[in-house]
């Protein structure tokens, strides 16, 4: 059974997509095929991949003007639907069509079964693109900053979830909260304890460092294991990729 996760936070900057990327990553070495969707017209996670081909996207897709999904092959087990700017333009116009809230999902339905995962990179607000990535998906996976005032908004993402739930896809659940750039302050580790003593074991055991090499693999359109195999990043998403695994 394929695994359609949304990786969610309406926060900006959360990691949502260096998530997508090198858990995506993750499970491919672990020999699971991996289909990512960049829904953010910002398209961070094509230009990661270094794919920057506008007239094959997502866009095209909720515009009706591609009947399929347009796949890129990365790797023998990584795949990618990529986005692009024109995102931002459509997006006002697929508010007052009830169809476009289902554009994803239809799409999904069709390729779902040739992956193990699909994670969805959501863009940093609760517009029609997240929506329809948790119309989607099976499971939603939040980012969460360790930074001061990452715990506010929190109970705004819980709410479109339960709404969502109740309302279009009861099927959905949360797969976990993942805090990401941790490090040795005080700051981080008070905002892990809140969120560990809120949430329980709905928050990942693994947590993902703050780690230079991160930041420097993206730029140089890598994903964390081909950049730095050592890293405390490659460490950390591995452990991700096996901890959802078991
Ligand atoms: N663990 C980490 N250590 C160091 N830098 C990180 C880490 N995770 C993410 N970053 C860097 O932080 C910035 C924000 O990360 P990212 O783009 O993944 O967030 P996002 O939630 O997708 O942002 P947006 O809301 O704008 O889509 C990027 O420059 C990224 O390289
Ligand atoms: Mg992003």
């Amino acid at each position: 059974m394929c695994k359609i996760i949304s990786i969610l936070n309406h926060k900006g900057g959360t990691s949502k997509t260096t998530t997508s990327l090198n858990l995506g990553a993750a499970f491919a070495r672990l020999e699971r095929k991996v289909l990512l969707i960049d829904l953010d017209p910002q398209a961070n996670l094509s230009q990661s991949l270094g794919v920057e081909d506008e007239s094959n996207t997502i866009a095209q897709v909720f515009e009706r003007k591609l009947e399929g999904l347009p796949i890129k092959k990365i790797t023998e087990l990584l795949y990618l639907v990529p986005a692009s700017l024109d995102l931002s333009a459509i997006e006002p116009g697929m508010y007052s069509n009830i169809n476009s809230y289902f554009l994803l999902k239809g799409q999904l339905d069709k390729v779902k079964l040739n992956y193990d995962f699909i994670l969805v990179d959501c863009p940093p607000s609760l517009g029609i693109f997240t929506q329809n990535a948790l119309i989607a998906s099976t499971d939603v996976l939040i980012t969460v900053q360790a930074q001061y005032l990452a715990l506010k908004g929190l109970d705004t993402v819980n709410n479109l979830i339960a709404t969502v739930k109740e309302k279009l896809n009861d099927r959905i659940s949360v797969l976990g909260l993942l805090l990401t750039q941790t490090n040795h302050t005080r700051i981080s580790k008070d905002i892990a304890h809140s969120l560990r003593t809120t949430f329980k074991e709905k928050v990942f055991n693994t947590t993902i460092r703050q780690n230079v090499a991160i930041a420097e693999a993206s730029a140089s359109r890598k994903d964390i294991f081909s950049y730095s195999p050592e890293s405390f990043g490659a460490i950390d998403y591995t452990s991700l990729a096996k901890e959802i695994l078991q």
